[in-house]
């Protein structure tokens, strides 16, 4: 099933590169936690009952950026249940969010815990540049997923509201997302509707 959300007003803009990270495990964020915290979340059109925000997620609860330190976190635990997140050793992983972190196109935004001091939900933006509709600029999401204990909390509709609401931040013209058919109702509440357009795959190894 493949889901779209294009916004009205498409504007040029420039995505804000980040520094190099570090090459131990640390807390360096993978972008500006900014970017979350000052998003306008009156635009947002989930409803949430209590109120909660990106600045105040919940009792003993952050949203931000991920960062390498996750990794100890459980990070992998979180991703484990969504899809096969597979054996990664501690360098692939800076090595990939190395990668992510320059490019400054991928938002790996996670919910922690911090009594426990464990990741409970992550999602993914990713934005996509293209020379179409004026070299405009495409968002995806991604690896939306929040642990078992943790589910019913209002953290999934945070995390989508969020990065929905980032992504028009961005200047992307449009945002999409692949999901299965039981998980349209979840995704149409922050305005996504379902394509006309067919979702291909090819998949070469797992
Ligand atoms: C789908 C998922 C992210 C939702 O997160 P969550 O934190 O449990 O959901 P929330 O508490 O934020 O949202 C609850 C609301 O969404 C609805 N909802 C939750 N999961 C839903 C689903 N799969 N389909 C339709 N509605 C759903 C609830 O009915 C509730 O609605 P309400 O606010 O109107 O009362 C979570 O169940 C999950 O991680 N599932 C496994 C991984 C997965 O399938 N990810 C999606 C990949 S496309």
């Amino acid at each position: 099933m493949h889901l779209c959300f294009a916004f009205s007003t498409p504007a040029a803009t420039t995505a804000a590169m980040m520094p190099v990270a570090a090459v131990m495990p640390d807390d360096t964020p993978m972008f500006d936690p900014n970017l979350l915290h000052e998003l306008d979340w009156s635009q947002n059109t989930a409803t949430f009952s209590p109120a909660i925000s990106p600045l105040d997620p919940g009792d003993g609860l952050v949203m931000r950026p991920l960062c390498t330190a996750d990794l100890n976190r459980g990070f992998f635990k979180v991703l484990g249940q969504l899809t096969a997140a597979g054996v990664v050793s501690p360098e692939q992983f800076i090595k990939t969010f190395e990668h992510m972190k320059r490019s400054g196109d991928y938002y790996v935004t996670v919910v922690e815990d911090t009594n426990l001091g464990q990741i409970v939900a992550t999602a993914t933006l990713v934005i996509e540049h293209k020379f179409t509709h004026s070299c405009a600029k495409r968002g995806r999401v991604e690896d939306v997923v929040v642990s078992d204990e943790c589910r019913g909390k209002q953290l999934g509709k945070l995390l989508m509201s969020t990065l929905t609401l980032l992504s028009k931040r961005l200047n992307c013209y449009k945002i999409t997302l692949e999901c299965l058919p039981k998980n349209v109702a979840f995704y149409k509440k922050f305005g996504y509707s379902v394509s006309e357009e067919n979702y291909m795959c090819q998949k070469f190894f797992n």
